[in-house]
């Protein structure tokens, strides 16, 4: 079956992302957070910086997939800036959108809405909400830290 253009478009974006993730890298002087997909075992590593309840800064590292590392790449891009709460509200959006669930609040996700896709490839949500898990692990760990 021939894509859409539409289709090669997303995967398009989708693959830039994974080839030249945005934020790769590892924070100085922020503790690190690593976290694995237990159906692979791939892993990511996150550094957030939090100040006054926002994100002022974020990184991630590790090895994974296509679909883990593009979404990596396009969380950090979605949650920079934003404050944790509205951070946590992405995440669940975007848990929500994989599973096929139909959320009003998908385009506050920015270019993430591009993996809605994944709710068709159930194998696939793991590694797309990696990251996102990270990052409610490392909101948790700075909110149980306070
Ligand atoms: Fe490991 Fe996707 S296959 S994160």
């Amino acid at each position: 079956m021939a894509l859409s253009r539409l289709d090669s478009l997303y995967m398009a974006v989708v693959a830039d992302h994974s080839k030249s993730p945005h934020h790769y890298g590892v924070l100085e002087g922020v503790e690190t957070l690593q976290l694995n997909n237990p159906t692979c075992g791939d892993v990511i590593s996150l550094s957030v910086k939090i100040e006054n309840d926002r994100i002022e800064d974020i990184a991630f590292a590790g090895h994974g997939c296509t679909i883990s590392t593009a979404s990596s790449s396009m969380m950090t891009d979605a949650v920079i800036g934003k404050t944790t709460a509205e951070a946590l509200e992405l995440a669940e959006t975007f848990s929500q959108m994989v599973q096929g669930e139909k959320n009003d609040e998908q385009e506050k996700l920015g270019e993430a809405e591009l993996l809605a896709g994944v709710a068709k490839f159930p194998q696939r949500i793991k590694c797309s909400t990696l990251p996102w898990n990270a990052l409610k692990k490392a909101i948790e760990r700075q909110e149980q830290a306070e």
